[in-house]
């Protein structure tokens, strides 16, 4: 049973991570590299919460419990007594296989290391470590604490008993776990990518506007936002790097970036994060 959680980056995804696992019940050590990054993790969720308490879905009380339970530290050392580890740092496959080198180092034998990696191998992830039957994928969606789905992706050597406490501990995080294998993009970006990358090349091509493109397929296809709309969401420069993962990884041209996408992310023109992408904010 697990009852103690660690979370390795305090960035969107980290503190939606926490805050979710904390508002579970689970007492989480949650890690980022220096005290700047953990305070505005800190902030984010103290924000989301407060959303929550301000439309009486729980009471002050209640969520000033769930931020007790979240232990911010700078020393990745302070998971040692976790029962399970999350990552969720930057997407770089040389910083992530350092990290979990290092965890695999300090953690329990039987602790089980997850990873919320949106595009890279688990199984290249987990070869690094000397527990690949203990590396699971574990991809939650952007905003955490809104989405039900945590994509739970196995590697070639995930075991079954790893599968299923995975899936045991996001349905206590109140989610829903969804099976798939490891693949360029998983089922989720492989399915999403392509739809946003054809919407940037429907801009492209002069076929509409951003706002026509939107439109359509938010009142046309029921999406609560539009493909644009969603891309300059999640980052433009995350679009492209997991364009780039499907190009690669499957060699096949029609998961080529559109050129429209590449040349905002050269002008810096990354979506909400930079204030500019398809839209202004
Ligand atoms: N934290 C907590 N709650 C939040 C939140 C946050 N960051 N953002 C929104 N919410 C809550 C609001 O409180 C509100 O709750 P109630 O309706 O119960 O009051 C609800 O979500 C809806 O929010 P809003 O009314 O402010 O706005 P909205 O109706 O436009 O919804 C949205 C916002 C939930 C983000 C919605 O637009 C949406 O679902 N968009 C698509 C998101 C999506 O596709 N995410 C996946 C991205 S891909 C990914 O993450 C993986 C990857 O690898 C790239």
């Amino acid at each position: 049973m697990i009852k103690s959680i660690g979370v390795i980056g305090a960035g969107t995804m980290g503190n939606g991570i926490a805050q979710v696992a904390a508002r579970a019940g689970l007492s989480v050590v949650m890690h980022d590299v220096n005290d700047e990054l953990l305070s505005r993790g800190l902030s984010a969720i103290d924000k989301s919460l407060q959303r929550d308490v301000d439309k009486q879905r729980a009471t002050a009380e209640e969520k000033q419990q769930i931020v007790s339970r979240i232990k911010p530290t700078t020393e990745l050392t302070d998971v040692r007594d976790t029962d399970f580890v999350v990552e969720a740092v930057t997407e770089n496959l040389a910083v992530k296989s350092d990290l979990f080198a290092r965890l695999d180092r300090i953690l329990r034998d039987e602790v089980i290391l997850a990873s919320n990696t949106s595009s890279l191998s688990i199984t290249k992830l987990a070869a690094v470590t000397s527990r690949p039957d203990r590396f699971i994928g574990m991809h939650f969606m952007n905003p955490v604490p809104v989405m039900k789905l945590v994509e739970i992706i196995r590697g070639i050597a995930t075991s079954d008993a790893t599968y299923s406490t995975t899936g045991e501990l996001v349905l206590a995080m109140g989610k829903t776990p969804v099976e798939v294998n490891d693949s360029p993009g998983f089922v989720s970006n492989r399915v999403l990518m392509p739809m946003i990358n054809e919407a940037i090349f429907a801009l492209y091509e002069g076929v509409g506007s951003a706002e026509a493109i939107d439109q359509i397929m938010k009142l046309g296809m029921n999406h609560p936002m539009g493909p644009l709309q969603l891309a300059d969401f999640i980052g433009l420069d995350v679009c492209l790097a997991i364009m780039n993962v499907l190009y690669d990884g499957f060699n096949d041209s029609k998961y080529r970036p559109c050129p429209l996408l590449k040349k905002y992310v050269d002008a810096g023109w990354l979506g909400r994060k930079t204030g500019k992408g398809f839209y202004e904010y």
